[in-house]
């Protein structure tokens, strides 16, 4: 099986070293994701204290069949589909309803798209699999197939966009859904902070390492020799915009060249290369609606919400 490619935007070494040049320096989340950050952020959902993988799988087995009567979707979009145990869910709601006849993951790595794509299509045999490598801050055309379409986005991760980008990607969700089409987003919700917390600064470190995996990132992207043992990891809660902000933080001055622009370090100087927003309900649907969406529904338990809504 091969994907259907649609990658446009400057590549990652230029974002790189923009984002290494600003004066409050910030890199874009998708360094975290190479390989070995894949593995290691799997390795997050399965502790303890990082409760939003678990919340949002027990909302998907609750409200799935809901979502299918309500959307009559043909096709299913889905956003980043490098995790696939919770599109599972809604593949088996969709088929059993009898509506969903094409499936559309979307991701920005082809080969785990191309992989999860031909193992999905070993277990939904009747299922047309069309794999699209694209990145989701861009505009991505979809190949044609059945409508309507309910594209969703899954794992909160519209958190990790700012509030002028999350208003930019309804947007543009909602022109790649097209009239009459529904979207599905999910979202962590505002809840006691300390818990929050705990779920980016877990006792076994592992977010630590996956925050630090970046350093090897850079290394092997922009042709560096930065050594991981200087930077410490930092987990920030904004209270201001309610966000968790992951940073890195220099041990002590450094100084190099990505391509021949300089950049400079200074001890103690961090980097923001995360964040993940917490949002409540009315928050969510605001958002949707000032992007032209009208919210059909809102489903949500203790920990998570998952917003359905209608592109008109
Ligand atoms: C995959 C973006 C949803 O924001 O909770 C987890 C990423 N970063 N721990 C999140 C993440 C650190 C995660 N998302």
């Amino acid at each position: 099986m091969s994907a259907q490619v649609d990658l446009s935007g400057p590549a990652l070494i230029d974002v790189i070293a923009e984002g290494l040049s600003r004066s409050f320096k910030e890199l874009p989340a998708r360094v975290l994701y190479d390989e070995t950050g894949s593995r290691l952020f799997e390795e997050i959902t399965r502790l303890p204290e990082y409760y939003p993988t678990e919340a949002e799988r027990a909302l998907l087995v609750d409200c799935a069949s809901e979502v299918f009567a309500m959307s009559q979707a043909r096709t299913l979009v889905e956003f980043g589909a490098g995790v696939q145990d919770k599109t599972g869910l809604l593949i088996e709601a969709g088929t059993s309803f009898g509506s969903l006849a094409c499936y559309q993951p979307i991701d920005i790595s082809s080969e785990v798209l191309v992989e999860s794509a031909q193992s999905m299509g070993r277990v939904y045999t009747g299922l047309d699999i069309q794999p699209v490598v694209g990145d989701f801050t861009t505009y991505i055309a979809l190949p044609e197939s059945p409508r309507p379409r309910l594209t969703c986005f899954l794992g909160g991760t519209i958190g990790n966009l700012h509030p002028v980008e999350r208003f930019e990607f309804f947007n543009r969700m909602g022109q790649m859904t097209g009239t009459g089409g529904y979207m599905l987003v999910g979202t962590d919700l505002l809840k006691d902070v300390e818990r929050i917390i705990r779920a980016y600064d877990d006792s076994e470190g592992v977010t630590a390492r996956f925050l630090l995996n970046v350093v090897d990132v850079l290394n092997s992207e922009c042709d560096t020799n930065l050594d991981k043992d200087d930077f410490d990891y930092v987990p920030l809660w904004d209270a201001l915009e309610n966000r968790m902000d992951l940073r890195l933080r220099s041990r002590r001055e450094q100084n190099f060249a990505i391509r021949d622009q300089g950049i400079r370090l200074a001890a103690g100087e961090e980097i923001r290369i995360e964040v993940s927003t917490k949002f409540t309900l009315e928050q969510v649907r605001e958002e949707f609606e000032s992007a032209g969406l009208q919210v059909e529904h809102q489903f949500r338990n203790d920990d998570f919400a998952l917003t359905l809504a209608r592109v008109g």
